[in-house]
């Protein structure tokens, strides 16, 4: 049993169908991604997971437990925490009042300043503008701020929405670096990215997914090398 079993889910906005079955696995302290063209289901996929766009059928599973018919709350509550795409910060809160509302559910006051504090640490940028309001920042600091509200619901999965969309190639790099920190600390992590370069470097395994449906999947290594991959998601 993975830690974080998806399986053949399809999901619908109205009569279109968005996934088409898909199944994947995550396991304790794994990093995993899933790479696709624009449109290919990776939003879904992870929006699907953390019940904003339930599926309609199939099954989630998060440590045997299923997931997929829990209301959104209930899921960040078990702790699944999403970066979502486009980052979607308070733009007239500030860099700490976000990450205080990523804790919104936790009582353990002690817990949450120590996680602030971590945040700070994995993301010296955010400690230099805790009082800045979010929308004033880049959208490199914007994206550093949505992965540090995530983490601030404490998460056994953390769940990322293209982390490097719309950022300068400096900014995603340094955020790959933290990424890459974040799942050596332990934390289990489920990646999607259009722009396949940097998650396939962080990651252990990979699915590659075309209009809703999982097309490959393999250890991130191998992916790197097949010559479709390459040709398809990494500009080579
Ligand atoms: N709110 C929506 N209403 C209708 N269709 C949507 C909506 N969001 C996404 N879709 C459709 O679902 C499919 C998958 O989209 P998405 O998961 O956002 O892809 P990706 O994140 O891989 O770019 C696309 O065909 C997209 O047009
Ligand atoms: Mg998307």
């Amino acid at each position: 049993m993975a830690f974080l079993e998806v399986a053949d889910i399809k999901t619908y906005y109205g009569n279109i169908q968005a996934l088409k079955g898909v199944s994947l696995t995550v396991e304790e302290g794994e990093c995993v991604t899933l790479i696709g063209s624009n449109g290919a289901g990776k939003s879904t996929t992870l929006r699907s997971i953390s019940g904003l766009t339930p599926p309609r059928t199939g099954s989630i599973k998060l440590a045997g437990e299923e997931i997929s018919l829990l209301p959104p709350q209930e899921i960040v509550g078990l702790g699944i925490c999403q970066s979502p795409e486009g980052r979607k910060c308070f733009q007239r809160m500030t860099v700490r009042e976000n990450l205080e509302l990523g804790a919104y559910l936790r009582r353990d006051t002690s817990g949450i300043s120590a996680d602030l504090n971590r945040i700070f640490e994995l993301f010296p940028r955010l400690d230099e503008r805790q009082s800045q309001k979010a929308g004033t920042m880049s959208g490199g600091e914007q994206q550093m701020l949505a992965i540090g509200r995530a983490l601030m619901g404490k998460p056994k999965v953390l769940l990322l929405d293209e982390p490097s969309m719309g950022i300068s190639p400096v900014l995603t790099e340094r955020i790959y670096e933290t990424i890459e920190q974040i799942n050596k600390d332990g934390m289990t992590i489920l990646l999607v990215e259009q722009n396949a370069n940097f998650a396939l470097d962080v990651s252990n395994r990979a699915y590659v997914l075309e209009t809703g449906k999982v097309s490959l999947s393999d250890s991130s290594e191998n992916l790197r090398t097949n010559p479709e991959v390459q040709k398809a998601y990494l500009g080579t």
